[in-house]
């Protein structure tokens, strides 16, 4: 049997990166998947070459009503969600002198919105049998940066958004848990378009390297272990945690 045998899945931003890679292991392990993005071209590429077990829904993750769309087409086709994973997200670049307060909000809309969102939408059918909530912080959560000052806070809003769920469920005795995940720089394809569109990439690679104490950036299956565990029934005593993998970068 895999881990995560018979499992339905629900992921965000599913078409590229740490969420399509986190995919992948989770079918490997047995899970059904319901991924969506609002890349519709990537994301149902993505779906067909992760075969049958996995179905691509379009999804603008800061639409509430979309939200409960999506949550309703999984309750009518699968009957339950056992485990929804908040992985959707954008990066905003700029110190507080640059960057626009349009710029500032769209960053805490898809970043943070879509997690209060996506929790309080699934709430209802997740308490029917329990489960497992996964949000995708990071290690800019706890590091901050002059040019990062809109990510930085959305991403730190997100442990403690995670922890009053958590207790929230805790406290209904619902059975379902909820846990960050903080990654420290992972070469995905929004690392690598970052990297791409400074001036000396190959000399920002190196930094990004050397940011993480072990001197190299980590690699997308390194988040995806941490998925499958926490969709998995390993994991049914954790919640309300913030799990670092980031080769020391925060501490
Ligand atoms: N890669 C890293 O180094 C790193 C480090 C720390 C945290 N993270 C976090 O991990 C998660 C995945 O990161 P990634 O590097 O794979 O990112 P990515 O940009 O490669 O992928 C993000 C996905 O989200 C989708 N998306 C963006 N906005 C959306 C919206 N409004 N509605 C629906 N889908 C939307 C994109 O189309 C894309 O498929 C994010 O939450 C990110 O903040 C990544």
């Amino acid at each position: 049997m895999g881990r995560v045998q018979d499992k339905i899945i629900l992921l965000t931003g599913g078409a590229m990166g740490l969420g399509r890679a986190g995919a992948q292991r989770l079918v490997d392990e047995g899970a059904r998947l319901i991924i969506t993005d609002h890349d519709v071209e990537a994301g149902t590429q993505t779906a067909k070459e992760l075969g049958e077990n996995v179905e691509f829904l379009e999804q603008d993750v800061t639409d509430p009503e979309r939200w409960t769309e999506v949550i309703g087409h999984v309750e009518a086709a699968y009957g339950r969600l056992d485990v929804l994973i908040n992985n959707a997200a954008v990066t905003v670049f700029g110190s507080i002198a640059d960057v626009s307060y349009e710029d500032f909000r769209r960053c805490y809309r898809v970043d943070v919105d879509s997690i209060f969102l996506g929790c309080k939408s699934a709430m209802d059918l997740m308490s029917k049998t329990g489960g497992s909530m996964i949000n995708l912080s990071s290690a800019a959560a706890i590091n901050a940066s002059a040019d990062l000052v809109a990510y930085n806070s959305a991403k730190a809003a997100i442990p403690m958004l995670t922890k009053s769920i958590a207790l929230y469920c805790a406290r209904e005795k619902n059975g379902v848990r909820v846990n960050a995940v903080l990654p420290g720089t992972i070469m995905t394809p929004n690392v690598e378009s970052v990297i791409a569109g400074t001036p000396d990439p190959a000399e920002t690679e190196r930094l990004f390297a050397l940011a993480q104490p072990v001197g190299h950036m980590g690699e997308p299956d390194d988040i995806a272990h941490l998925m499958v565990y926490l969709a998995s029934d390993e994991s049914k005593f954790a919640t309300g945690a913030a799990f670092a993998v980031d080769g020391g970068l925060s501490i």
